[in-house]
């Protein structure tokens, strides 16, 4: 099932359970924010100690659209985008096998947090620069990455091309608040306004700002719609900011305060932006769950 890379690699590391294959950016073919790279590299570094239990957790948040027709043990899959390969290894339970890969420090967290699992490979590399063939997988995914990249709609075409005819390609996207009321808007612009600010800061500031507010904002937000919940206002804590962490540990709030207010490049789409952008990539069938996060969504490739 696994194939040869397609490009030549520049060069290979050792890493702790595998060989890690490294390729350079291509000149002139760049779709990347190097700052943001950098950043995340740094970032899971720091974060990648998540455990089975918590990764399974959210995993049924993110994948409750993709069904065994789309995944399964015949299926050779690809992570575009990794990180530290969470869902990579949730999903090593699932497939034949998966190809991850990330252009950033990240990819050696990943093998860390992977362990000796032996149905993945780990490849440091970029989505304009991925090393296999066009048509090759049944099966691919970018999670939380496309809105990180200067062109999403290149980049998104360039994760579908790698599929094959009759395969899915599944992504999640940061919203753009579309389903929310004014007030939560209003939050948002104020939030967008401090990271700005965090996300130039030097990394050790960074990191230290957003262990801050994720002590002193997600934690307390969080713990307040944890409480409706337990007395049965089950409706209202769904409404609540950061209502998606109700379930997650204090650790993963840190983290994707990191995440969101750590990042120079975000972009945020409406779900018709999302339909759209899928379809002129090719996909048909496309399916975007009502559930958080908000939006995550799958297509199967007919041209
Ligand atoms: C928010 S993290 C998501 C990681 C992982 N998918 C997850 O959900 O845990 C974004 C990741 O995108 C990677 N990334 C940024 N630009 C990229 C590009 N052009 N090609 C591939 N990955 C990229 C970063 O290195 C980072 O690890």
């Amino acid at each position: 099932m696994k194939k040869e890379y397609s490009l030549t690699p520049s060069t290979s590391v050792q890493s702790v359970h595998r060989e890690i294959a490294v390729f350079d950016y291509q000149k002139g073919n760049e779709n990347i924010d190097h700052s943001v790279v950098e950043s995340f590299g740094e970032e899971w570094k720091k974060f990648h100690r998540f455990s089975d239990k918590e990764i399974d957790t959210d995993a049924k948040k993110y994948f409750d659209i993709v069904t065994d027709e789309m995944l399964n043990r015949n299926s050779y899959a690809v992570d575009l985008g990794c990180g530290t390969g969470r869902w990579t290894k949730y999903l090593s339970e699932k497939a034949g096998f998966i190809e991850a890969i990330d252009p950033s420090e990240a990819i050696f967290a990943a093998d860390k947090l992977i362990g000796p699992i032996p149905n993945v490979r780990l490849t440091k590399a970029s989505i304009e620069n991925t090393p296999f063939p066009d048509e090759t997988f049944d099966f691919g995914m970018s999670i939380g990455v496309l809105h990180h990249i200067p062109n999403t709609e290149k980049a998104l075409h360039d994760c579908v091309k790698k599929i094959k005819i009759g395969g899915y390609f599944y992504t999640y996207l940061y919203y753009n608040f579309e389903n929310r009321g004014s007030a939560f808007k209003t939050l948002f612009q104020l939030v967008n306004g401090v990271r700005k600010i965090t996300s130039r800061l030097p990394m050790r500031s960074k990191k230290f700002v957003c262990d801050v507010i994720a002590f002193t904002v997600y934690l307390p937000v969080v713990t307040v719609g944890r409480a409706m919940n337990a007395f049965g206002l089950k409706t209202l804590a769904r409404k609540m900011p950061l209502s998606h962490y109700q379930t997650n540990s204090f650790f993963w709030m840190r983290t994707d305060a990191l995440d969101r207010f750590g990042t120079t490049l975000e972009q945020r789409f409406s779900q018709e932006d999302i339909r759209k952008m899928m379809t002129d990539a090719g996909l048909i069938d496309i399916k975007i769950s009502d559930q958080m996060p908000y939006w995550h969504a799958v297509g199967k490739r007919i041209r």
